[in-house]
């Protein structure tokens, strides 16, 4: 059955899915995950907690979310073949590049593939879960020479991210407002790297695969990879001065201003609005310090923009002040994006189950632009394309 209709670049507006999952009001500046608002489960929710409810659907009991906590302590740590793969992989190398080698890597480990066992679909959700954040953390700690350092049992999801990542027990503080960031990046209905990971899980493959797609498509920087950008560009513009004259330039040179804009939201991103909550309330905390001028840029540079695109519709997305909670948190800027595909697992997880609930494999169609009947010329009768262009210059009328 062929149902005809119009070709929408990037696909914008066109629905992908039917899903349950979340909801993005772009208008209005509303995010919901399984009907609850994000600022409620932002303010009192944990990122496992939102996990489970992004995944099967229901906030868990008390007991369900004990257990499902243990089974992902329990599976945090690493095969040791894993963190020897890692061990061969260059210094210089980028974090997603490394975190989406080795969520392959666990296809390898896990080959059996039951689809349709729902003993199955929760493993491969905890150890997705649970060994994400040990991989991250391995590969910073190994790209320094130093051996990675074991999960600690007695600390919770995030607070053992950051003392894996940091060798040190982090800030009660600390480690809430970076829980509160995992539950603000976990899902957003069907944006490139989910539509990546509903993809390639339509075709049947595993789990591990899936990850691995939805981990390459986000480190772009036109999505996941906008946060890292963000910072660079706040270094590079230096000052308050210099923001003013910074936008011009890229009005002018009709370039993107990183961690701004975005396809459904027209109004600011909820997402932004709690996180630059979230980097005030650090700054107050630890004190508004020389270094954290960037935040002072970014006030300025909101405002910049608002002056001249907001009629676009052009205002800060989740990745404009991310970067300046995790700066503040001492994360470095090149594992910002891989924070970010922590987080997002959650979600790629629940679109994956979904997917396969009702599954049908993708397989668009196109717009034919080509030509039909080419003959085909003996190489040594051929012409190269710049001797065609030449030859038609020669000729042209
Ligand atoms: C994420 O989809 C999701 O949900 C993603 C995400 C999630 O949670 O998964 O929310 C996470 O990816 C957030 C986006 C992070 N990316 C960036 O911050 C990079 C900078 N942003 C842009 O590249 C852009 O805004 C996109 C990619 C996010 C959205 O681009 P669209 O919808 O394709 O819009 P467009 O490129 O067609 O632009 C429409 C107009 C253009 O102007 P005109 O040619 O019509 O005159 O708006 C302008 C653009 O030039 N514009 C910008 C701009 N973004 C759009 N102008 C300046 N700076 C920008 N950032």
């Amino acid at each position: 059955m062929t149902i005809a209709c119009e070709y929408r670049p990037g696909l914008e507006g066109v629905p992908a899915t039917q899903s349950s999952i979340s909801y993005v009001d772009g208008q209005n500046g509303i995010l919901e995950y399984r009907g609850i608002n994000i600022e409620e489960l932002a303010k009192h929710s944990s990122f496992i907690e939102t996990a489970y409810l992004l995944i099967w659907g229901v906030l868990p009991t008390s007991d369900e979310l004990a257990e499902f906590k243990h089974e992902i302590q329990f599976h945090r740590r690493l095969k040791y073949r894993i963190r020897d793969m890692m061990k061969c992989f260059p210094e210089s190398g980028h974090p997603m590049d490394a975190l989406q080698a080795c969520a392959a890597a666990l296809g390898l480990f896990y080959s059996r593939r039951a689809l349709d066992d729902p003993a199955y679909i929760r493993a491969a959700v905890v150890r997705l879960l649970a060994k994400i954040p040990t991989m991250v953390a391995a590969f910073q700690l190994m790209r320094k020479g130093n051996d990675p350092i074991q999960p600690r049992d007695d600390l919770d999801y995030s607070a053992n991210f950051l003392y894996m990542l940091t060798e040190q027990e982090p800030d009660p503080i600390a480690a809430r407002i970076f829980d509160a960031c995992l539950i603000l990046h976990a899902e957003h209905t069907i944006n490139a790297s989910t539509f990546s990971a509903m993809v390639t899980a339509s075709t049947l493959t595993d789990p591990y695969a899936v990850i691995a797609s939805a981990v390459g498509t986000l480190a772009g920087p036109l999505h996941g990879g906008a946060s890292e950008e963000v910072i660079l560009m706040l270094e590079e513009i230096g000052s308050v001065e210099n923001v003013v004259p910074y936008v011009e330039r890229c009005i002018e040179r009709k370039s993107k201003i990183m961690g701004f804009g975005h396809r459904v939201y027209k109004v600011k991103d909820p997402r932004a609005t709690i996180l630059q909550q979230m980097a005030q309330e650090l700054f107050d905390k630890s004190g508004h310090a020389e270094q954290d001028q960037y935040y002072d840029i970014a006030v300025a540079l909101e405002k910049a923009v608002a002056e001249r695109l907001a009629h676009k519709g052009i205002y800060p997305n989740v990745d404009f002040y991310s970067g300046l909670v995790y700066r503040k948190l001492g994360i470095p800027t090149d594992l910002y994006t891989p924070v970010f595909a922590i987080a997002r697992v959650a979600g790629w997880l629940a679109h994956w189950k979904e997917q396969l609930e009702e599954n049908r494999i993708f397989r668009p169609t196109q717009i034919f632009t080509g030509t039909h009947n080419v003959p085909y010329v003996a190489i040594d009768k051929r012409r190269s394309s710049q001797d065609i262009q030449l030859y038609a210059d020669l000729v042209a009328p």
